[in-house]
């Protein structure tokens, strides 16, 4: 057995109180439906800035009313620390995914980015230490590496940040450091490649690029790709995710207070991603094989390439990615065929 499955069943066997952050976006509905089907408690917090209220129903279709009865949700914002508090409130495992999401969003309008990301985050830090929780995960990111040309990107080789968004996630590895320092509270932080899956918002200015593509292609419409093709990505399936950050939350010894990279470790390019999201979508829409992309100016504050190294994941935490790229896209465009 894997470590991964080992702890799903010691979880199953003594079930613990999680909050999750950010539970109406797209990864928080993903955490707090793999916890509710492990027979978890949680207690979820959103404000609804880029998430939904029907990614709530969504898990809650999925997993049924009885499991349904062991989620609270509290609306509110962590840029409130009295929110913050009664979130944390007899919570044993704290999983922080609420920030604001999107280099050129975060290029647009840095003060919104740093309230939610730096001051929401110290917000949520003084909240679980205060509560005494035993874990906390928070999401850090793979912009941190900025604008170091190293691949692939080891956890402690990092450049200077290419935007303000990379600035907040880089300032919260900071925070999170310190306070294990100061206050001897256990955090982990997990620096995620480019996740995608579903319930991934395919809408809006600073829609990610997988449920774009997915959703222009569905629907006829035009697929823009920034610059040549060749920049490249290491694309993460978010049950991947789901797994580092259960397994962060039980990091023991020296796996704790560090900064992991989660990622599958395999590079594509946006050329070989448009062919691969296209085959997907002929499997729905055959009229779509004939579709091709057309190429614009390169977006600010992109780095060029990015790819990880996940020794650190997989020696410490036991992290396994299940799904590669092409499996999670297959998943993926099942669920956008079937949802948009
Ligand atoms: N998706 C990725 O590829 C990726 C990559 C690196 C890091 N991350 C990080 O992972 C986390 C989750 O990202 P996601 O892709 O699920 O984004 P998302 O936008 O779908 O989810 C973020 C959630 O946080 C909520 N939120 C934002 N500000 C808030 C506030 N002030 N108070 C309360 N709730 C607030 C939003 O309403 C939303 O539901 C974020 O911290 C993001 O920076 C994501």
């Amino acid at each position: 057995m894997s470590a991964y499955s080992d702890l799903c069943a010691t979880m199953q066997a003594r079930p613990s109180r999680w909050l999750v952050t950010g539970v109406a976006g797209f990864i928080g509905s993903n955490l707090l439906e793999h916890l509710l089907t492990l027979g978890q408690t949680v207690v979820g917090l959103d404000n609804f800035l880029t998430g939904y209220q029907k990614n709530l129903d969504m898990v809650r279709a999925i997993v049924g009313e009885e499991a349904w009865q062991r989620f609270t949700f509290i609306e509110g914002d962590i840029r409130d620390l009295d929110t913050c508090h009664k979130a944390c409130d007899g919570v044993q495992h704290v999983l922080h995914e609420a920030a604001l999401g999107s280099v050129p969003r975060s290029i647009d309008d840095p003060l919104l980015t740093n309230g939610c990301n730096i001051d929401g985050f110290v917000n949520m830090l003084v909240a679980a230490r205060d509560a005494g929780v035993e874990s906390f995960v928070y999401a850090a990111s793979s912009s941190t590496y900025g604008d170091s040309p190293e691949l692939p990107k080891v956890e402690d080789k990092i450049g200077s940040p290419l935007s303000p968004y990379a600035v907040t996630k880089y300032v919260n590895e900071l925070y999170a450091d310190v306070f294990a320092r100061c206050y001897g509270i256990t955090t982990v932080g997990l620096r995620y490649f480019n996740v995608f899956g579903q319930r991934q918002d395919p809408y809006g200015a600073y829609a990610a690029v997988i449920p774009q593509w997915f959703a222009s292609l569905i629907k006829g419409e035009t697929v823009f790709v920034n610059g040549d093709g060749e920049t490249s990505r290491d694309f993460c399936y978010i049950d991947n995710v789901v797994q580092a950050n259960l397994l962060a939350s039980f990091a023991a010894g020296d796996a704790r207070n560090k900064v992991y990279n989660v990622a599958f470790g395999q590079r594509t390019t946006l050329n070989e991603l448009f062919e691969l999201i296209k085959e997907e979508v002929v499997r729905h829409k055959p009229e779509v094989a004939s579709a091709t992309a057309t190429h614009r100016d390169f977006r600010a504050g992109d780095v060029r390439h990015s790819l990880a190294d996940i020794t650190r994941a997989r020696t410490l935490l036991g992290y396994e990615p299940a799904f590669d790229v092409r499996q999670g896209l297959r998943l993926a465009g099942d669920w956008y065929a079937a949802n948009l």
